[in-house]
């Protein structure tokens, strides 16, 4: 069985994917030299030296974000955070993380600044896919806990005025899942029909299905004992289902009761836009609109719940929030996530300026989920070139940009990449989440971990970080401080200001309370740029460092690499 994606291939994943051109640009990014390079003036640009917001948020700030994040509109002001479960935290000694490791972190998670988690796949699995093989969907995986243990995470997070979203993967099972052992066996069986059967490795009526799987190899494998080839978008391992099979229909929305019933807060829904193929197309086809609307219909009959959808396609995740009430509440906008590493190694900011004006046609109430990494991807570290102050622009972007950000576990401490590869390559962004300094398991484990700590494993770990205040960890903490009870960020206006030089982001964020101009230098050298924008009001440096002068005419000054947020109201 094919176990893997080539070696070389970077963060790659998707066929999809790869075939966009933006690949190739992020695949040439690890050997990219940084633009501009060094000035001797560097940071002269910079009138300001770093103001620091306050840590903690205020009681004031704190009542107001948790009225925010009460009632339906709470997963637009909210801050997310992805947890593999797996590399969080061990609680019992076998190396692997668990649901009362991460109950054990949650004030953890809760004195960063994180509102929402969303675990990936928890339920019992043969690990063909970190999960993604789901062998039964109303159970837990042993190596994580037992369905008491979610239920005592879910009273937990509640309890701190957290949400819980858990990965819904809907497009295919494990083939170890009783249903799939039952429909391989031959073409009668009750079963027979609940996945993709071919007697040749191809079908008319699926048209994405001549292209191979999104791993690489034929889409089609060879079920001997059925004699016909059944279809896999992904590994062998991971049998489509067939949604037009009425029974897995029903099946997989019982299935979102279920776990709704038990008092989940939501879905990431997996590769959702694949449900259905069709002779000319293979993502969102109408069936597949249909089938989100219906699951939509279920959610929406439970107080205060959100799903968020995986999309298909990279560039533009509109189709996925349908007439903004009907489908998804919110989509990853991969357009920023996956390759805002390309603009900073570029200096060029059209790709997030894309990225920006696509989000600011959603519909009313749909919300981009914004990201700068995760399971899937490189390493923030990798895609910022392993240079801290890119880092920080992104994640300031992706703070401050319209939308709900959703930090990938270990990202604020900047966890580097690891060697090890059991599955793929995307393992080198999955390793464990290192707590302490000193000893072997760093505080993950007393065992050996499941997977190796990733590079300088003591130097980013919370112990060390939580004790610097120039640290990654205590930036993070600074910006989530910042935003919080603070609605601007969450639903104001957006409003790009085109700014003559292409090395700088800036745009403006405003409601009826506060308004801000954001301002990021892609460039590696000290950046000043101007923008026909009326502006008024202080200019005042409420983060990072810069200048900024208003009027008929805006302008900006950034160090290298710099980011700044200037105050303009009240
Ligand atoms: C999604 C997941 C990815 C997985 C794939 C197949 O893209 O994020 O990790 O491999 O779906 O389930
Ligand atoms: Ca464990």
């Amino acid at each position: 069985m094919p176990r893997g994606i080539e070696a070389g291939t970077l963060a790659s994943v998707h066929r999809t994917y790869a075939r966009t051109a933006a690949f190739a640009l992020l695949t040439a990014l690890a050997s990219a030299p940084a633009c501009g390079g060094s000035d001797s003036d560097a940071g002269e640009a910079a009138p300001a030296g770093p103001v620091r917001p306050p840590p903690r948020p205020t009681a004031e700030q704190e009542a107001r974000a948790s009225a925010l994040l009460t009632g339906p509109d709470w997963y637009r002001h909210a801050v997310f955070y992805e947890v593999n479960v797996r590399s969080f935290q061990d609680s019992n000694g076998d190396g692997i993380g668990d649901l009362n490791g991460l109950v054990s972190r949650l004030d953890y998670l809760k004195g960063l600044g994180v509102d929402a988690l969303w675990l990936m796949p928890i339920m019992p699995s043969p690990f063909a896919d970190s999960g993604y093989d789901v062998a039964d969907y109303r159970a837990i995986d042993p190596a994580y806990g037992t369905m008491a243990d979610f239920e005592r995470l879910l009273g937990e997070a509640k309890a701190r005025g957290m949400r819980v979203l858990i990965d819904l993967v809907l497009n295919h099972t494990s083939d170890a899942h009783p249903w799939f052992q039952e429909s391989r066996k031959d073409k009668t069986n009750p079963k027979a029909n609940w996945y993709v059967w071919s007697d040749t490795p191809s079908r008319a009526d699926i048209g994405c299905g001549t292209n191979g799987s999104t791993f690489g190899d034929s889409a089609w494998e060879l079920e001997p004992a059925r004699e016909q080839y059944y279809f896999h978008r992904f590994y062998p391992g991971q049998p489509d289902l067939n949604y037009r099979e009425p029974a897995v229909a029903k099946e997989m929305l019982d299935t979102t009761r279920f776990w709704l019933d038990k008092g989940v807060d939501g879905f990431r829904c997996d590769v959702v836009g694949l449900l259905y193929e069709t002779a000319t197309s293979c993502s969102l086809v109408p069936e597949t609109v249909d089938y989100i609307k219906s699951i939509r219909q279920i959610v929406d009959t439970y107080p205060d719940r959100a799903i968020v959808a995986e999309p298909v396609e990279l560039t533009n995740s509109t189709p996925y929030f349908g007439g903004g009430k009907d489908m998804f509440h919110m989509a990853f906008d991969f357009a920023y996530g996956y390759f805002w590493g390309i603009a900073f190694a570029s200096g060029d900011r059209r790709i997030i300026e894309d990225a920006m004006n696509t989000a600011s046609a959603f519909p009313e109430g749909a919300q981009g989920a914004l990201v700068i990494g995760s399971h899937d991807v490189l390493r923030a570290w990798q895609s910022a070139g392993t240079d801290p102050e890119r880092y920080r622009g992104a994640a300031l972007l992706q703070m401050t940009m319209r939308g709900t950000p959703f930090i990938y576990y270990g990202e604020e401490v900047a966890l580097r990449p690891g060697a090890a590869t059991p599955i793929d390559v995307r393992d080198t962004a999955r390793t464990p989440m290192t707590w302490t300094r000193d000893g072997a398991g760093h505080g993950f484990t007393t065992a050996t971990p499941w997977l190796p700590f990733g590079e300088a494993p003591a130097e980013t770990s919370v112990e060390a970080e939580d004790a610097d205040p120039d640290s990654m960890l205590s930036f993070y903490r600074s910006l989530l401080a910042f935003r919080r009870g603070h609605p601007v960020w969450a639903t104001g206006a957006s409003r790009f200001v085109p700014i003559d030089d292409r090395g700088i982001v800036a745009f403006v964020r405003e409601d009826d309370e506060e308004s801000y101009l954001v301002a990021v230098n892609l460039a590696s050298e000290p950046r000043e740029g101007t923008a026909p924008s009326a502006l008024t009001g202080s200019g005042r440096v409420v983060l990072g460092a810069g200048s900024l002068a208003v009027g008929e005419v805006v302008t900006v000054k950034l160090p290298a690499n710099g980011y700044a947020v200037f105050q303009l109201r009240p």
